[in-house]
């Protein structure tokens, strides 16, 4: 809502009534977090899904961390994660490469699938799913090797590459699409651990990439940036976005309507609403997505 359009006696009081629905929903919010039949609002499902989520519910010993959250994550889209902190959005992250297996109390329930491939099944081997679903961390974490071998190391596990001029390749064309080459080509055999923080995060995008993933998933991949390499980074998932699938989770709404072409929003544990991501930093469709990007918690 902007001051001028307030500038009139009934203008200010339908934002007076807006106000008050909002204040009626966030009275109610305690709710939330017992209504089992909460709806999921917006666009949650599309044509030709990556990755499908139904009925997902996770579990930290009894505490229920996600809700019954069913989403399609399309090929080839940016979708974002936003939401209050502990609302889910890093456990929800987290099942979709099975991550979560690492956290002992963790249980998840429900369906999460890839191209239609059941990603719990138990016959599925793990480490090969965490390489076609890749993750970046909210803090850069190189390997304490050089900058060559952080890269090099997945495909080498993988059997990427049968000659040391097929790594190189590798190497090379992974830092490239990560925007970090003409920054380190020149001292490729130095620790990875003595980039600036991010540089790091970028050797760290060259390492997910260098296992050709199909999905990448980010956690805050920018919160310890600054803002010029937050720019770098953000350009880049525009571009990693032309062949891969990236989910990324964030606290920078501006970076949300940046980046991502969906936007889910998370309460307590819900799914409340995914959208456009246009439409929801304009016109969300619920009260708590719009009470969330207006500031008015989280
Ligand atoms: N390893 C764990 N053991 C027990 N509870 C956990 C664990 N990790 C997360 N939780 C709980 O699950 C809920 C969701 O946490 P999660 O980290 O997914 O939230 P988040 O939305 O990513 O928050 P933030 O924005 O602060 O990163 C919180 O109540 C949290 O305390
Ligand atoms: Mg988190």
């Amino acid at each position: 809502m902007n001051e001028a359009n307030l500038a009139t006696p009934a203008a200010a009081a339908n934002a007076e009534k807006v106000e008050a629905k909002i204040e009626v929903k966030l009275d109610a919010k305690q709710n939330l977090e017992v209504a089992d039949d909460q709806v999921t609002v917006g666009q949650c499902f599309t044509d030709a899904p990556k990755m499908t989520m139904r009925n997902v519910n996770v579990f930290y010993d009894d505490k229920q961390a996600i809700h019954n959250v069913s989403i399609d994550i399309a090929q080839n889209e940016v979708i974002a994660m936003i939401g209050p902190s502990g609302c889910g959005k890093s456990t929800f992250l987290r099942s979709l490469n099975r991550m979560n297996d690492t956290v002992e109390s963790c249980r998840v329930e429900g369906e999460i699938c890839m191209d239609g491939e059941d990603l719990y099944a138990p016959k599925l081997d793990v480490v090969e799913l965490r390489a076609r679903v890749g993750m970046v961390f909210q803090k850069p974490n190189p390997f304490p090797k050089s900058i060559y071998d952080n890269v090099a190391y997945g495909p080498k596990i993988h059997g990427l590459a049968d000659t040391r001029v097929d790594l190189d390749e590798i190497v090379e064309n992974s830092l490239r699409r990560a925007s970090l080459w003409d920054e380190v080509k020149e001292r490729l055999h130095q620790s990875g651990t003595g980039l600036s923080g991010g540089q790091q995060q970028r050797l760290c995008i060259a390492r997910a990439i260098a296992v050709s993933p199909e999905v990448i998933l980010m956690d805050e991949p920018c919160s310890a940036l600054d803002p010029i390499a937050t720019a770098k980074i953000e350009e880049l998932i525009e571009e990693l976005s032309e062949n891969f699938t990236i989910a990324i989770v964030t606290h920078s709404m501006q970076q949300a309507a940046r980046v991502s072409h969906r936007t889910a929003y998370f309460h307590l544990g819900r799914l409340i609403e995914v959208n456009p991501t246009e439409q929801v930093f304009t016109m969300p469709e619920h009260e708590l997505t719009e009470a969330y990007i207006t500031g008015r918690f989280g």
